[in-house]
């Protein structure tokens, strides 16, 4: 019978005898030795081969990287470090790996180069770990909104409108880029387009959500998101997933509540079904730390911190009280932030929130209330006239983890604030009916799912945690 090396490990000697397993050489050692690994599990199993037994010609393609396939029996292992081992009795190559070429060779090496070999680089424990805590994540994502009554709605990828009114957007054409229709004034026609309008990718799922929100209750999206940002940061991608829960009847307050027990549920469920490959992340990081000078050195592990945050309340302030902490913050003993002397107004940078976060706090933050100008338009406005009903999550060591806000429910306001920024009401006739129709308080928000995978692995870069990264220059995968 085949078993994956994840269920042999799981397993007693003594249960089963006769195995057969198919993987990938990670090493193979002394002419003796195979660490084979299929990526069920972190763990390698084991596989010792009597060299007389076999041909020399077959020992010589083992290598690291080959795929083969071993048929033996599964006994006590006699070595360290393993309950089980494979003495084995035939032993197969399926596919072979040139020990000169094969990039991925049995050494450390640097992620700026494993990123250049995407395709390959899932074969090492580090990522292999990064890229199952991934899968782990969204499925606790869809586990928590399914036991909470949630629907889940596929938004459109291609569309017409830019939820966030930022301007970060793909065009979608299918019209011939190098020649294409001009209308009288000489712009491109997308009246001529397949969409005979100009279409986009998706920045965000959030304005079609509402109005399923508006119907069922309560949905939420999962989905890839793209922004046209040329920030070459080690959190932004051009190409990301995004989990948008929207929920009708629901206040900001409630909004908060949600994110929160959210944000801990999924955490908990992978401290849950993951602990293995946790503990080498976390080992992995530790020793990242130790090679740092002692004043930079984080004094939690990964799995503290990961704890911390589940076993916690999340700080809760508004955007005003944070602007009076960091007007009185120096962030060290010279200088204090000098970005923000009197500037109610402008939106926190990314040294700010790590401030708040990081030193002043040291818990997750939840701010909320934002001065309007620096948010998007479809935000509830508060009755001071100059916030919004906004809040962000920031989280340590990432910053902005979610984004959400209260909507605007008001039909005379929400027409205000589109003609404020020249946003036509033809283009968004369907979002006002929802105000027209039936308008009530409702409420969501937008978490960022690499930041997430990025906190929950320690991985330092978003390129880390995602399959294949999307970033300016480079899309070769
Ligand atoms: O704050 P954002 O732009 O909010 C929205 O798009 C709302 N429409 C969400 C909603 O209320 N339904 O983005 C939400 C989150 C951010 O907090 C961040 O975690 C992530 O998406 N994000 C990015 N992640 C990676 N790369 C980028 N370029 C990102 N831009 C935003
Ligand atoms: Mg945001």
């Amino acid at each position: 019978e085949t078993y994956t090396v994840s269920e042999i490990l799981k397993k007693e000697s003594s249960i089963f005898q006769s195995v057969s397993i198919k993987g990938w050489v990670r090493t193979f050692r002394a002419n003796r030795f195979i660490a084979l690994n299929d990526g069920s599990t972190l763990n390698n199993i084991q596989c010792v081969v009597d060299f007389e037994k076999f041909d020399e010609d077959l020992l010589k393609r083992i290598t690291t990287g080959a795929a083969i396939h071993v048929m033996g029996d599964l006994v006590e292992s006699q070595g360290k470090g393993q309950k089980v081992e494979i003495q084995v009795n035939t032993l197969e190559v399926l596919g072979d790996s040139d020990p000169e070429t094969f990039p991925i060779q049995p050494k450390k090496h640097s992620f700026e180069f494993l990123r250049e070999q995407a395709h390959l680089r899932t074969r090492t424990s580090t990522f292999s770990a990064v890229m199952r805590l991934r899968s782990s994540l969204s499925f606790a994502i869809h586990k928590y909104f399914n036991e909470n009554g949630f629907y889940y709605m596929h938004t459109p990828i291609i569309t017409g409108s830019d939820a966030e009114g930022a301007g970060e957007m793909f065009r979608v054409t299918s019209l011939d880029a190098k020649n294409p229709p001009l209308n009288e004034k000489g712009h491109i026609d997308y009246t001529e387009d397949f969409f005979g309008k100009e279409t986009n990718l998706t920045v965000s799922g959030q304005l079609e959500a509402e109005t399923y929100a508006m119907s069922l209750g309560k949905v939420y999206t999962f989905g890839p998101t793209f922004r046209a940002e040329n920030s070459n940061t080690s959190r932004h991608l051009a190409e990301f997933w995004m989990i948008e829960p929207e929920v009708a009847f629901m206040d900001l307050a409630g909004n908060m509540d949600l994110a929160e027990d959210f944000l801990k549920f999924v955490l908990k469920y992978i401290l849950e079904h993951n602990l293995e490959d946790l503990t080498f992340l976390d080992t992995r990081l530790q020793n990242e730390e130790k090679t740092k000078p002692q004043a930079e050195r984080s004094d939690m592990g990964l799995i503290d911190k990961l704890k911390f945050v589940t076993e916690n309340n999340f700080m809760r302030l508004s955007y005003t009280e944070a602007i009076e902490i960091l007007r009185n913050s120096k962030p060290n003993k010279k200088k204090k932030f000098k970005y923000l002397i009197n500037e109610w107004g402008t939106d926190l940078q990314s040294e700010h929130e790590r401030f708040l976060v990081e030193k002043h706090f040291k818990c997750p933050v939840i701010l909320f209330d934002y001065p309007a100008n620096i948010k998007a338009f479809y935000m509830r406005l508060n009755e001071d006239g100059k916030t919004v009903r906004a809040m962000d999550i920031l989280f340590p060591g990432i910053g902005e983890i979610v984004g959400g806000a209260q909507r605007e429910e008001r039909l005379d306001v929400l027409k205000e604030k589109m003609a404020a920024i020249d946003i036509p009401e033809e283009d968004l006739w369907w979002y006002l009916d929802l105000r027209k129709y039936g308008t009530a308080v409702h409420s969501g928000f937008g978490l960022g799912f690499e930041r997430l995978v990025m906190f929950a692995t320690g991985m330092g870069n978003i390129r880390d945690v995602i399959p294949f990264p999307r970033t300016p220059q480079s899309a070769e995968f």
